[in-house]
């Protein structure tokens, strides 16, 4: 099989890695994939010009592709290559909403009942007003059509929730989303459908702050852990039952057609978990860990899913009950400023993990990455438990020689 990766991250590097290891897999492209992927024998690059030039690429050479980053749900990829006849995992432009409309969110979360924060969508200061009249528990304001992690403020206050939706009103216009702040931890839980069936595709905890213990700024995310160490089975199963069958179920009662992975980023709290977003695809740094401990066939299973006969349904599909740890290397100074200039290398002296790279390039002058991006690499292992797997992931980065760079230390502690 010849498959298409769209994207350019770690998350993609790591994509490419696990499909690799199926054994139906020929070849795989990836666009516009980044130069650390070369490492993977079976892979090469194109660029990314325009959707009508990809598709003129995809046609009569790829069965099978593989969306990443959301751009290329957004920008109307996925619907180009499916009307090409292509197979694609990641959803059309309208289902996708899912992830780029809050607003639509959370009415898709209001119609199915989901258990989610009480929320208000208004459009102008009238209804800001009158919301906040009504509601102070209201902490949290996201605007419409933002995602990964911009576009939102957690108040500490009424006053500073208030003040802040009039300022996102004012820079973005209409609709905002506001919500009551609950507290709890944060689990992201995914699920692969066809529109009709579904697998779990595992859970993970992400880390989100740039700082050890969650302190510092937001970023797209410092280290994933995988599955959650929070998820019982009893939650687990509560999941399932209140919120991935009324979410599958939902987008076929909206002829919504979805075909891919959905992250579903949860808050588990006492009174049990609640829907906080919906991810129309696989986070970044969550795929290292999830991808890193599958087992199975992915490309067998994906092709099956895009061509919307996915067999198996409900259960977690060949994860065993391994742990995995992703740390992300940053570039110093990140999420605020990317204007250092990291060095990253010995990447060979690495024993028992996997390095997943961001978008970059090789140097002209030397045998050195250029990075592109805030996030230089993931480094990603796997153990029998979380300690074990942390242990080599750690180890695994002191042999690493790095300049110029920012990680956390605590990824994977349990607190
Ligand atoms: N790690 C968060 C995201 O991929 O959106």
């Amino acid at each position: 099989m010849n498959i298409l990766v769209l994207g350019s991250g770690a998350r993609e590097h790591s994509m490419v890695h696990a499909l690799s290891r199926s054994p139906s897999v020929h070849q795989i492209v990836a666009c516009p994939g980044n130069a650390g992927m070369g490492n993977t024998g079976i892979c090469r690059r194109v660029p990314f010009k325009d959707n009508a030039e990809l598709v003129r690429f995809c046609k009569d050479k790829i069965e099978l592709a593989v969306v990443g980053s959301s751009k290329f749900v957004e920008d109307g990829t996925v619907d180009a290559l499916v009307l090409a006849g292509i197979p694609v995992i990641g959803p059309a432009e309208d289902a996708g909403r899912i992830e780029t409309s809050k607003a639509f969110a959370a009415k898709f979360m209001a119609r199915q009942h989901l258990p989610s924060p009480r929320t208000h969508i208004v459009v102008n200061a009238d209804e800001i007003a009158a919301a906040f009249a009504a509601d102070n528990e209201i902490r949290v304001v996201k605007c419409d059509g933002f995602s990964h992690g911009s576009g939102v403020v957690v108040a500490d206050s009424l006053e500073e929730a208030k003040a802040a939706a009039l300022k996102f009103l004012k820079q973005h216009g209409a609709p905002l989303i506001l919500q009551e702040r609950l507290e709890g931890v944060e689990c992201s839980y995914t699920i692969l459908t066809d529109g009709q069936q579904w697998v779990s595709f595992s859970s993970c905890r992400d880390y989100k702050r740039a700082g050890d213990g969650e302190t510092g700024p937001t970023t797209g995310g410092m280290g994933a852990v995988s599955p959650s160490p929070d998820l019982t089975p009893e939650l687990d199963r509560e999941i399932i039952e209140t919120i991935v069958k009324p979410v599958v179920n939902g987008m076929k009662a909206d002829n919504l057609l979805y075909r891919g992975f959905m992250s579903i980023q949860l808050m588990l709290t006492q009174q049990g978990p609640r829907v906080l977003e919906f991810n129309a695809r696989l986070g970044d740094p969550e795929t290292q860990s999830i991808l890193t401990r599958f087992r199975g066939d992915l490309a067998g299973l994906l092709k099956d899913c895009a061509m919307g006969c996915l067999s198996s349904v409900g259960s977690e599909v060949a994860f065993g009950r391994h742990a995995a740890v992703s740390v992300v290397i940053a570039r110093e100074g990140y999420p605020e400023s990317e204007a250092s200039d990291p060095v990253v290398r010995g990447v060979d002296k690495v024993v028992d993990s996997m390095v997943f790279f961001s978008n970059c390039r090789k140097s002209e002058d030397s045998e050195d990455f250029r990075f592109r991006s805030g996030r230089l690499i993931s480094v990603t292992a796997v153990g029998e438990t979380l300690d074990e797997a942390r242990e080599k992931c750690y180890k695994d980065i002191s042999r690493l020689e790095l300049a110029r760079v920012k990680y956390r230390s605590d990824i994977g502690l349990i607190s």
